[in-house]
């Protein structure tokens, strides 16, 4: 029997996008993609995830809000994010990574302007019409949830991409946490993980054809028999 390779080209070809089109998803396409990630794994069957969907006015408020905080450095992450703490390998994949991002979109090394602009464009959601915020609450020290959380969010993102649709995870929306709670009027008791940006792709956006390749696979897996 031959077995279908459509969750293989899924999986492979996904890529961040970092240019959206502005057009929004239809309701029946928000809601599928929303039920496919509702489907992902947890520990115990938790569910864990309270996800915040973000379009409209609102997507409007909450990212003048974001760049406001940003102009005021009004940093206030619910979880620490320190590029300094990955060192070895794990800086020279980072570092490599950047490198393929801004050599696709001509941008070079000393252009730190330019480099800014890139960190801020985080903060329109480079310009998709749809964030999704995804919170968790309090449980023991939260790693568990952390990883139903990833787990969610890749079911999202691979949802989005068998759907023809870009996303990508934001970090660096975690680091306004306090910001994106008063917006959205969540309680404290629910921290920020990480947002997902998503719509349609622009097809002719360099930003979105970037590989930046993956490690071999004896680099990460070990097999024993
Ligand atoms: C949890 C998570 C958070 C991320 N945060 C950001 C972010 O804040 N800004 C950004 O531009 N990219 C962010 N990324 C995208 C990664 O840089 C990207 O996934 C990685 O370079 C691999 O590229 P690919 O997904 O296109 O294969 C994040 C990815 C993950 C999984």
């Amino acid at each position: 029997m031959k077995v279908p390779e459509i969750f293989q080209d899924i999986a492979r070809s996904r890529r961040v996008t970092r240019q959206f089109l502005p057009t929004p998803l239809s309701e029946h396409q928000l809601n599928r993609v929303l039920l496919d990630a509702q489907h992902s794994p947890s520990n115990c069957n938790t569910q864990p995830w309270q996800v915040h969907v973000v379009s409209g006015a609102t997507r409007e408020r909450l990212s003048s809000a974001l760049l406001a905080a940003d102009d005021r450095q009004h940093f206030t992450p619910d979880f620490e994010f320190d590029m300094a703490a990955y060192t070895g390998v794990f800086a020279e994949r980072a570092q490599a990574s950047g490198r393929a991002r801004y050599e696709a979109i001509d941008i070079g090394r000393e252009d730190h302007a330019a480099r800014a602009a890139c960190l801020r464009h985080n903060l329109t959601f480079f310009d998709a019409p749809h964030v999704a915020l995804l919170f968790m609450p309090k449980i023991s020290d939260y790693v568990r949830s952390a990883g139903d959380i990833g787990m969610y969010a890749q079911t999202f993102l691979l949802s989005l991409q068998a759907r023809g649709l870009g996303g990508i995870p934001q970090t660096l929306l975690g680091m306004y946490a306090e910001t994106v709670r008063e917006v959205l009027g969540v309680s404290e008791e629910l921290k920020l993980m990480f947002g997902i940006s998503f719509g349609h792709a622009d097809p002719h956006s360099a930003s979105n054809f970037v590989d930046v390749g993956r490690v071999a696979l004896q680099d990460s897996v070990v097999r024993h028999s």
